[in-house]
């Protein structure tokens, strides 16, 4: 619901979850009142106070009311170089080389439901489901407007904020910032959450008190990045995962950006996040708009996972779409791992019987099927089949999956190009590259120039071309580096500071019409693992390849960090061979199997040289899955334990299907330790009236038995009441092997 008090100039929006309150004062200003749990009324209890601060300077208008600073008001979208000496939200050089602008409100509409926004990855819901209010904002000598949207989702604690850029004037302006939102808090008295990382090591969670000053995540690298997700939280001092509040940010964005937070000097808190402002310049031209990213805010009184769900509860209802938006997710098996560029025909065939075999259902072909590819030195860019190594085309490996009844899927990495190809021959124009300066490399290939509609073109028809050709069930959209030399050969020069934005606008644009005219097949975004998992891909594409690195226990850790903003069936997630081939540890196949049943399942190693036993346990596994995936993949997830606790050694996921009836429950112990502390599982978000029975139960291997050879706890057929295993938990037998992982099913009675 969002109310409007003319009197006071409140604008309150309100759910189930929470108020978001701003207020309109002296007929211009917008400034933030208050965010949290709902109110039932905002009556101003804690009015704003009127105080003269030494060095803060009033506008023009206000010159002898020296209490009215707009550098120590709480402000919702603040200007730069003007009054206000904080972080702007944006920021704009006229013509004449001045730098202030000055916004005032000037009007706003509250609508049911959301308008689109052009060209955007966007949260989207139906007509009943939210509300959204604009605020036109003018600038006082009527050169730009500036229109702020909010959304408040009826169904879960998040609110959107966008920010819309017009030119009214009568000459071009450059935008150098243009952040999707901004807001100050009162205090300071948080610890600041961010997802960092690396290559094969993504999504790590930071949690460090709030300091002074500017701090920010950030990507500069023309993509979100493995490095630093576009993520940010703030959490008070007592929140944990399930208690206590959190106010958390996540960007509908695919290129690079930042989220900044600065605790200036009387300890208020300014956050700000949008498109990096680093590099940034985009020329508006006399009545041209620039549309900014969507942000969402979530907030949360019940803790982490609280924050959680409510991204969770975004992500799967209003950003991801089509087909497979509530379908489970088909269980795979991909070459790449198991053959990487080594393979043709034959190998293929074996690997879709064997497949068959084990009950997986898509057979997956990784890098190498195209041009003359055979190893990473060329041919990105010549998107058709390299008939040299296989004769019978795609075709012969499609039907190969198909006749036994698999789905087929391919690798594509179309934003790329090798210097050694085909196409590059053709149009070596085609690239971003700094004009005078030698290219530079990324994995020996270059960016191709997506801000050009030919190279759009081009990819569009090359890819539609093959998944029309071919009967494709699954793509893999693969980009394996990042962007340097971020200049445009048809650009002219004051235009090559939109380049990497522009890429990032060119990418949606192609990922709208590929994944629209194949609204049958399943994508699956990837960037050398995770280094694009952002609400902006998802919005085309379901689900992201989480990380190059296949390790169980790495992906505890890569795995808890995603899920602090994205669900379980967003996350592909691989048992692969031992030693890994990432970090070479070897650890069991069950605890591998289970920390892949987090995320969408599969395999990715050579399934055909698996002994009888091995394939016994994978057929086990797989069976298994099918039967709990469901709860896994649609139901609700909550973190127990993670690599990020004080106790490191520990990872417990605590699955519940959506009607609350099945419960799934995964416990990882890294090391094995002498004197070891005897543990229990406490579950989360059960009816604690009602009972449940442990239906199904997987020890680790290795476990300590009894003298009778059974394992220690053996809890199959037992029925508790869930107050007592969410009070006192499922007792975990003792283990005495490193990298062991357990597993239960609970059906509610
Ligand atoms: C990086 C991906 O993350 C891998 O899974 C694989 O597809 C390779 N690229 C292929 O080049």
């Amino acid at each position: 619901m969002i109310l409007f008090d003319e009197k006071t100039g409140i604008f309150h929006l309100r759910n189930a979850y929470q108020s978001y309150v701003f207020q309109l004062v002296r007929g211009r200003y917008l400034l933030h009142r208050y965010w949290g749990r709902p109110l039932r009324e905002f009556r101003d209890s804690y009015p704003l106070q009127p105080v003269d601060r030494a060095f803060s300077p009033q506008p023009n208008a206000y010159e002898n009311e020296r209490t009215f600073s707009l550098d120590v008001l709480p402000r919702e979208y603040p200007d730069a170089g003007h009054v206000d000496y904080r972080i702007p939200a944006y920021a704009v050089e006229l013509e004449n080389g001045t730098t202030a602008t000055e916004l005032f409100y000037k009007s706003h509409t509250v609508t049911k439901g959301k308008p689109e926004l052009t060209g955007l990855p966007q949260t989207y819901a139906a007509e009943g489901e939210c509300e959204t209010l604009c605020i036109r904002l003018e600038d006082a000598k009527k050169r730009l407007a500036v229109t702020l949207c909010y959304t408040m989702f009826a169904d879960c604690s998040i609110l959107t904020r966008s920010a819309l850029f017009e030119n009214i004037g009568t000459e071009a302006i450059i935008l150098t910032n243009a952040a999707s939102f901004a807001l100050d808090f009162s205090d300071h008295a948080f610890d600041r959450m961010i997802l960092f990382g690396g290559h094969a090591a993504e999504r790590s969670l930071e949690r460090v008190p709030l300091t002074r000053g500017v701090c920010s995540a950030e990507s500069r690298r023309g993509a979100s990045s493995h490095q630093m997700s576009p993520f940010l939280a703030l959490a008070r001092k007592n929140t944990d995962e399930h208690k206590g509040e959190v106010y958390g940010f996540s960007l509908l964005w695919s290129g690079e950006f930042a989220l900044k937070t600065e605790v200036e000097q009387f300890g208020t808190t300014r956050v700000v996040g949008g498109i990096q402002p680093i590099g940034f310049r985009w020329r508006l031209g006399v009545k041209e708009k620039f549309q900014t990213p969507e942000a969402m805010l979530a907030f949360s009184a019940e803790g982490l996972n609280g924050m959680s769900q409510a991204f969770h509860e975004a992500v799967r209802h209003h950003i991801v779409r089509g087909k497979y938006r509530d379908a489970v997710r088909p269980i795979l098996v991909n070459n790449w791992e198991a053959t990487y560029f080594d393979f043709d025909e034959e190998k293929m065939d074996r690997l879709a019987a064997c497949a068959r075999d084990l009950g997986l259902e898509l057979m997956v072909l990784d890098d190498g099927w195209f041009g003359k590819r055979n190893d990473d030195n060329s041919s990105l860019g010549d998107i058709f089949v390299n008939r040299e190594k296989l004769k019978g085309g795609l075709s012969a490996i499609a039907e190969s999956a198909h006749k036994r009844g698999l789905k087929f899927g391919l690798w594509f990495e179309p934003e790329m190009i090798s210097i050694d190809s085909k196409l590059y021959h053709a149009h070596p124009d085609w690239i971003l590259r700094a004009p005078d300066y030698p290219v530079s490399f990324g994995r020996h290939q270059l960016v191709l120039d997506l801000t050009r509609a030919e190279v759009r073109d081009y990819i569009v028809t090359s890819v539609n071309h093959i998944l029309h050709e071919e009967a494709i069930d699954y793509v893999k959209w693969d980009f394996n580096r990042h962007i340097t030399d971020a200049f445009s050969a048809q650009m002219p020069s004051v235009h090559q500071g939109e380049v990497k934005t522009r890429y990032v606008l060119g990418l949606y644009d192609i990922l709208e019409r590929i994944t629209r005219a194949n609204p049958d097949v399943l994508f699956e975004s990837c960037s050398g693992g995770g280094g694009r998992f952002d609400a902006g891909m998802l919005y085309y594409m379901p689900q992201t390849w989480t990380s190059d690195d296949t390790d169980a226990i790495q992906r505890l850790s890569i795995q808890s960090g995603t899920s602090f903003v994205f669900p379980p069936i967003t996350m592909g997630a691989h048992v692969s061979v031992v030693p890994n081939h990432q970090v070479g540890r070897v650890t069991p196949m069950q605890t591998r199997a289970f920390a892949a049943m987090m995320g969408c399942y599969g395999y990715e190693l050579d399934i055909t040289r698996m002994d009888y036993r091995e394939r016994e346990t994978v057929k086990r596994h797989v069976a298994l899955y099918k039967k709990i995936r469901e709860t896994m993949q649609l139901g609700r997830f909550y973190r127990i334990l993670t690599p990020f606790d004080e106790v490191k050694n520990e990872t417990a996921w605590e699955f519940v299907s959506k009607d609350g009836r099945e419960v799934v429950v995964l416990y990882f112990k890294i090391l094995a330790q002498p004197a070891a502390q005897l543990r229990a599982v406490k579950l989360t978000k059960l009816d604690a009236d009602a009972r449940y029975e442990i239906t199904h139960e997987e020890l680790a291997q290795g476990l300590s038995v009894d003298g009778a050879g059974n394992p220690q706890m053996h809890l199959v057929g037992r029925t508790f009441y869930g107050d007592e295993l969410m009070e006192r938990g499922i007792g975990v037998a003792k283990i005495d092997t490193d990298f062991a992982a357990y597993l239960w099913v609970l059906k509610k009675k």
